[in-house]
Order: C-alpha cells, then sequence, then structure tokens
C-alpha cells in the first residue's frame, strides 16, 4: 500500500486560479518526501488537498488507501500535520495544549501527558511544559505545533514550512527529529520547504513543483540525470593557465565545469606546467539546490 497518492490531481479555485495540475505522485511507507517548489506553485493546497481541507476539482488523492475528501477522520487519525499557522490556545500552557488535542483522537488525559511531555522533551520544550502559550516565541510555538501533530502517533506527518521562524540550531533539531522519526519509527514524511540545503539532507524522494505542475520527481541521483550538468571541479590556485575554461568565483577560486573524474589529472597538469600552486581541490556532484534552479530555469526559458 502506497502512504501517499495522488492520481491526476487538480485543485482550481473559485477564483479561477488553477493551484494544481493533474499531479501524479506514488510515495512508499517509510519515504521522506521533500517538495519543492517556488512561492505559490501549489505545495499547500496539495497539504490540505491530502488532509481533506479542500476537495479536488479533478482526479484524486489517497493517504494509505483512505480518500481524505471522503472520509477525512479516518485520515486525520492516520495524519499529523504542521502548518505555518497552527491554532492553539495562548491561555492554555504547553502540556494543557498538547492534553486537549489528544483528546480530540480519543487519548485520555494520562495518555496525552505522558506522551506530551516525551514530545516536549524530544523538542526540547521541557522547561516551558506549565508555561502559558502567549509567553512562547514564534519557535517555541512551531515545536509545540510539532509536538501537537504527533501527540496521536501518526503514521504519516504533514509538514509546510515546519522550520521557518526556527534559528538555525532549533532548525536543525527539528530535522535530526524528522529523519529520526522516519528512520527509527517507519513515519512517512511530506515535507514542503523552501530550504533546500536541509532537504538534501533528510529526504529521500523529491518533487519539484511550479505553477501547479509537477516539473519532476524522483531521488537525487535520479533528479542529477535530468540537469545532465555533470560535476564542478572547485579549485583554489595561485593562477590558472588561460586555456582552461573556468568561472573565478573569488580571489583564487575557480570552477570548472567536468563530466568526469577523467579529467582532473589532466587539469591538475596543466595548472602545476603553467607555474600555478595548487592550495585545494574537489570535484562536487549537482546540488538539490543546483538541481532546482536547474529545472525552475528550464521550464521559464522553455
Ligand atoms: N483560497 C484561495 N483562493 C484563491 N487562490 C488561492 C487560494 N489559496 C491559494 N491560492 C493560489 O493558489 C496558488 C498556489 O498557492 P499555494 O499556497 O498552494 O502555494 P505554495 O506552493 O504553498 O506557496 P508558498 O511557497 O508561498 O507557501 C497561488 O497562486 C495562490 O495565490
Ligand atoms: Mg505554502
Amino acid at each position: 500500500m502506497n502512504a501517499v497518492t495522488l492520481k491526476g490531481l487538480s485543485k482550481t479555485y473559485a477564483n479561477g486560479k488553477k493551484a494544481v495540475d493533474s499531479v501524479n505522485i506514488s510515495l512508499a511507507c517509510g519515504e521522506v518526501f521533500g517538495f519543492l517548489g517556488p512561492n505559490g506553485a501549489g505545495k499547500t493546497t496539495t497539504v490540505k488537498l491530502l488532509n481533506g481541507m479542500l476537495t479536488p476539482t479533478g482526479g484524486s488523492c489517497a493517504v494509505f488507501d483512505v480518500d481524505p475528501a471522503k472520509n477525512p477522520q479516518k485520515t486525520h487519525a492516520l495524519s499529523g500535520v504542521v502548518t505555518e499557522h497552527a491554532q492553539m490556545y495562548d491561555t492554555m500552557t504547553g502540556i494543557e495544549n498538547l492534553i486537549f488535542y489528544g483528546s480530540l483522537y480519543g487519548l485520555t488525559p494520562s495518555e496525552s501527558e505522558q506522551q506530551g511531555k516525551t514530545l516536549l522533551e524530544e523538542l526540547e520544550l521541557s522547561h516551558a511544559a506549565n508555561q502559558k502559550l502567549a509567553a512562547y516565541s514564534t519557535g517555541m510555538r512551531q515545536r509545540l505545533s510539532l509536538a501537537r501533530a504527533l501527540i496521536h502517533q501518526p503514521q504519516i506527518l504533514f509538514l509546510d514550512e515546519p522550520t521557518s521562524g526556527l534559528d538555525p540550531e532549533s532548525a536543525q533539531n527539528v530535522h535530526h527529529m524528522i529523519r529520526r522519526l522516519a528512520s527509527e519509527h517507519g513515519i512517512t514524511i511530506f515535507l514542503c520547504t523552501h530550504q533546500l540545503r536541509y532537504a538534501q539532507e533528510i529526504c529521500t524522494r523529491y518533487g519539484l513543483m511550479e505553477e501547479g505542475r509537477l516539473l519532476a520527481e524522483g531521488t537525487l541521483d535520479s533528479l542529477r540525470l535530468l540537469t545532465d550538468s555533470g560535476m564542478t571541479l572547485k579549485i583554489k590556485a595561485s593562477r590558472i593557465p588561460e586555456t582552461l575554461l573556468c568561472q573565478k568565483t573569488a580571489p583564487d577560486a575557480y570552477e570548472v565545469p567536468i563530466q568526469s573524474e577523467e579529467e582532473i589529472p589532466g587539469i591538475v597538469r596543466s595548472i602545476v606546467n603553467a607555474g600555478g600552486d595548487i592550495y585545494h581541490i574537489s570535484a562536487t556532484l549537482p546540488s538539490l539546490e543546483d538541481i532546482y534552479f536547474h529545472l525552475t530555469r528550464k521550464e521559464k526559458s522553455a
């Protein structure tokens, strides 16, 4: 059974805006799926469709074979959702909020409290468990909303920009937690994010959206094949021969596009023969960020 299935999924809003346009995606259980794309690409709309908050205007979607539009309650029992603007209660403490949301999922107060305390500890919020939410900072609220989404131990977690507003350390903690949830608990993760470097560290597959359409989908290696951009050789050297096709990125720093490692010894020899001293040299494959820009620019120039 797939964790997530989108079949020709489309959503046109009442104002005529086609936010999601015939998207097909199948995700196996345990994947950490990075759903990427510029502002307005249709990511949040897709998450809302997968949670039954919106109904499709075309095609269909399913979470563990459950159609969220037809059976929202069953979908909510399977899913946890973190959005940018999670609703919680300012006049209640952190742990009270978690106990309240636990009760909505049928947990007893003591079950919620136990699970809530574990989550608060993992998210480094134990010290604020008994503070009213009104006194939480943006980052603390964001982490509490992640705890809220996990209170009923869902099988899939939808995260819509879960680290926006977090400081680098908190963002890293959340990313580590996401990875742990997938690797140790087998939870499938559907992550909408603009933070491509983190996404490259934690995701197993990616979907790249633009203007409602899925431009590309797959693992990092399969996406690399789409870019045909080979590798980049980064060189720090006192001087390089004029004949070497390269881009100067800083004083003494150059980038040379290469197709394979076979080209490296010849390049090194040419620099040394030209009287240059080499301080550093490394070959890098295209990053997720490189692929993202390559594919979105290609789309714009087409
Ligand atoms: N309720 C709505 N009514 C009309 N149009 C909407 C509505 N919600 C979103 N849209 C439009 O649908 C498109 C997709 O929006 P969506 O929020 O899904 O994008 P996104 O990929 O999540 O963007 P971001 O990265 O900014 O969060 C945008 O053009 C947006 O203006
Ligand atoms: Mg969004």
